[in-house]
């Protein structure tokens, strides 16, 4: 089996569990890390066992020996990030949220077409064996139509101004960091567009929101409440409520399990994932398989959905008056 040869852009704290799992994947090359100070490169590489430290995002893009490159900077990096790379022909994984609005997602879903490259959202929630098998359980109506559902990813980062999640021109903020699974997750899991969404946050001085709650409404058929926080535990739980049962998924962002009850709370089903690296190395298999077929997008997770996602968060932050620089900059207008 040909080995895939990746790269890795900013040397942070995501790109570290990815790093580990790439180094424990069959046929899988974890070549290169950039930094924008080699030193750190060099420390990464020392720590993984990578061959390559480079001190320039540059550097690793014009690789001719690299096959795909991972981008873990922060949410306002990644456009331009990831235009670099698709530029110089690498196929490009990039963390969520994809892009900071739907119009940087457009522009690179178009420059990607035009250089014949891949190109992912890191959305690695739905490449979870638990997310598939749950997904399977819905198409299959094991728990009948769905009606609600409910999904929740909060989690408590002391306030400091400096932090990117707390940082405006960092994009900060509850919505775009966590609210992007529970969006994405209730998306997925129906299979389709919600017809109507409404929404509120609590938000700081700099304009971010720290905490917000969404309402979905897809058609006449169900309704979901999403939720999602930096200050506070509002809960990482998934609930998908049919007209005969639910299904509960804990830490459904990571998921490892899923449970089915019926309507008299009765466990009926329950399926739990056999072992894994560390959860990172499902997306990347997709992104492997890919490659190895001469294909530009998943199936599993085309742009285009994360175009719907980007797009569904625009509206949002639309109604709420929250808009960040990317938002104001012509410059890649669609
Ligand atoms: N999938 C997941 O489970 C998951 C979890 C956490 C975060 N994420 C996503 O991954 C991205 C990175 O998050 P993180 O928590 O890993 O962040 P982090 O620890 O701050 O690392 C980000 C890295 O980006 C690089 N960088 C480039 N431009 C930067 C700038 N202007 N300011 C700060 N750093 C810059 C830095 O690497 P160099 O100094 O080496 O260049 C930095 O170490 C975010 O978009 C986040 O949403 C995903």
């Amino acid at each position: 089996m040909r080995i895939i040869k990746w790269g890795i852009i900013g040397a942070g704290n995501i790109s570290a569990s990815f790093a580990a799992a790439l180094k424990q994947m069959e046929y899988t090359e974890l070549a290169a890390i950039a930094s924008r100070d080699v030193n750190k490169a060099k420390d990464f590489a020392g720590k993984f066992g990578i061959r390559k430290a480079y001190g320039s995002y540059e550097e690793l893009a014009k690789d001719k020996d690299i096959d795909v490159i991972y981008i873990g900077t922060p949410h306002t990096e990644h456009m331009k990030n990831a235009e670099l790379c698709i530029k110089n022909g690498k196929a490009v994984l990039c963390e969520k949220p994809f892009t900071v609005n739907s119009k940087e997602t457009k522009y690179l879903m178009d420059l990607a077409k035009e250089h014949k490259v891949f190109l992912m959202e890191a959305m690695w929630t739905k490449f979870l064996p638990v997310t598939k098998k749950v997904k399977e359980w819905i198409t299959n109506e094991k728990i009948g139509k769905v009606k609600k559902m409910q999904v929740g990813f909060g989690f408590t980062v002391p306030y400091n101004e400096s932090n990117r999640l707390y940082n405006y021109s960092l994009a900060g903020g509850a919505l775009l960091d966590a609210g992007v699974y529970p969006i994405t997750y209730a998306v997925h899991l129906m299979g389709k567009l919600p017809v109507q969404v409404v929404s509120t946050g609590v938000f700081l001085d700099n304009g971010i929101d720290v905490q917000n709650c969404i309402l979905f409404k897809f058609g006449m058929d169900a309704i979901a409440m999403l939720s999602s926080a930096i200050n506070a535990e509002v809960g990482k739980e998934a609930i998908i409520i049919g007209d005969s049962g639910k299904i509960v998924i804990p830490n459904f962002w990571m998921a490892d399990k899923a449970v089915i009850y019926d309507q008299k709370g009765n466990e009926i089903e329950a399926y739990t994932e056999d072992g894994r690296i560390n959860g990172y190395e499902f997306q990347a298999y997709e992104v492997n398989a890919c490659l190895r077929t001469g294909q530009l997008e998943s199936k599993l997770n085309p742009v285009q959905d994360t175009l719907d996602i980007l797009s569904i968060m625009d509206g949002i932050r639309e109604d709420w008056g929250l808009k960040y620089q990317q938002d104001l900059d012509s410059s890649h207008s669609i």
